[in-house]
């Protein structure tokens, strides 16, 4: 748990800001966390005393490529990875998953088939159906539109020999579920396809074992988790290997540089790696009473094991309390899993309507109060397609992070509830 939340929020400059006269209330997390301090920091200092091209004899490059090793290592902590050979950074997660998807699809012939899910957002989907231009088939596996989880069933009945790829969300961008992921691994695994993970709106609220998943690649973007914004994925070793990147002759052969087209943002990964230490420091600090659960894991990356399962257990009563004050708002249509007992299965990410008036309205309704939310479909289209939303404006979108409080919550439901 976190007992206390102000020395968590001190170190991140822009909640202090104002806005409508009083302290802006970031619930628009899921499309962006604040940073702290320290990633600011980070940037500031590589570009002044670091900043330099790759690979070069002098000092800011020798400097320079360090912090890059550091920031691979960091992430590979983050997600319990092999080596930090295995993480690739890149400009973001679509870009990224694009790139991947090509350099999959060269190894496929006309007739093999990728699964996508409709639970998913576009950016896990776009890439794989892509690949349709070359003869690929991509069916889609359906979720339950009562409490938006994915079928399974309708998984299993889709896999067959010829699957090659299972493309899934660790958790919905929209409307918070998380999916079963290592039971979605064995699942492609026993007809020999590959499993890619969007760990995108998952990575901010729960620890991260791509190990224990059983996955075999996962996407995750820095700045949905307190860093600045890239994104990076991660591969198993071998696969990385094997798979022909799209690249120029001069790169490395060898990942994660085959997949690192072009200079990086150097001062990202600076930014990255403070992120990474922010939630270690997070872990050493909150985390204690989590060790337990990690046996095994030392160091870093059981710091960032008990800082992801200490953030977890302070938003979970979090979001409980902001579910029972939404429910009770008259003509509030909530979308997702809303019985308390199954927040485990779920982020605290709030989709819901309110009657008669638009998703945009009560975006804009709140942001006049200081409160930022997101409305319409985030990209998640085919959620509200399935939902049957897309034409009247999807969903307001409002999800809590680690820095957020009950009394920003409180304050959220009673604007909700004035307006309503
Ligand atoms: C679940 C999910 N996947 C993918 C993305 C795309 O990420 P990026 O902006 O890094 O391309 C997002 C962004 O909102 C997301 O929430």
């Amino acid at each position: 748990m976190i007992p206390d939340l102000s020395p968590v929020r001190a170190q991140f400059p822009a909640l202090a800001l104002t806005d409508a006269g009083r302290p802006a209330v970031y619930f628009d997390g899921p499309g962006g966390t604040q940073v702290p301090q320290r990633v600011v920091d980070a940037m500031s200092r590589y570009l002044i005393h670091t900043n330099a091209n790759h690979g070069g004899a002098f000092r800011t490059s020798r400097e320079s490529d360090a912090i890059l090793v550091a920031a691979h290592e960091a992430m590979a902590d983050f997600l319990n990875a092999a080596s930090a050979q295995e993480v690739a950074f890149g400009a973001n997660m679509t870009t990224l998953t694009f790139a991947f998807s090509r350099a999959i699809g060269r190894g496929l012939a006309a007739g093999d088939e990728i699964l996508v899910t409709r639970l998913d957002h576009d950016a896990n989907r776009a890439p794989w159906l892509a690949l349709q231009e070359r003869g690929v088939i991509v069916h889609e596996v359906d979720f339950e539109p009562a409490d938006c989880t994915l079928r399974l069933d309708d998984l299993a009945a889709k896999l067959n020999p010829r699957t090659r790829l299972v493309a899934v969300g660790y958790a919905s961008n929209a409307v918070g579920t998380i999916n079963p992921i290592a039971r979605i691994a064995e699942m492609a695994h026993s007809v020999g396809a590959w499993l890619w993970v969007d760990a995108v709106h998952y990575a901010p609220h729960g620890p991260i074992d791509v190990q224990a998943l059983g996955c075999d690649f996962l996407v995750c973007s820095p700045y949905k988790f307190f860093g600045p914004h890239s994104g990076t994925a991660w591969g198993r070793r071998e696969l990385l290997e094997q798979l022909r990147a799209y690249k120029v002759r001069p790169a490395g052969n060898l990942p994660p540089d085959k997949f690192e087209t072009g200079t990086q943002s150097h001062e990202t990964q600076a930014g990255v790696l403070a992120a990474i230490e922010y939630l270690a420091e997070l872990g050493k600090t909150y985390g204690q009473g989590f060790a337990a659960e990690f046996g095994g894991f030392t160091g870093r990356r059981l710091a960032l094991k008990q800082a992801m399962a200490a953030i977890r257990a302070y938003e979970r009563p979090l979001f409980e309390h902001f579910v029972a004050g939404l429910r009770a708002i008259p003509g509030l249509s909530f979308y997702g899993i809303s019985d308390p007992a199954r927040f485990g299965n779920r982020t605290p990410t709030a989709a819901f309507r309110l009657v008669g008036r638009s998703p945009d309205e009560v975006a804009e309704h709140l942001a006049r109060r200081g409160i930022y939310v997101w409305s319409g479909n985030f990209y998640a289209l085919a959620v509200t397609e399935r939902l049957g939303l897309e034409e009247t404006g999807g969903v307001v979108r409002a999800g809590l992070a680690h820095y957020n409080t009950q009394e920003e919550v409180d304050y959220c439901l009673a604007c909700l509830h004035e307006m309503a």
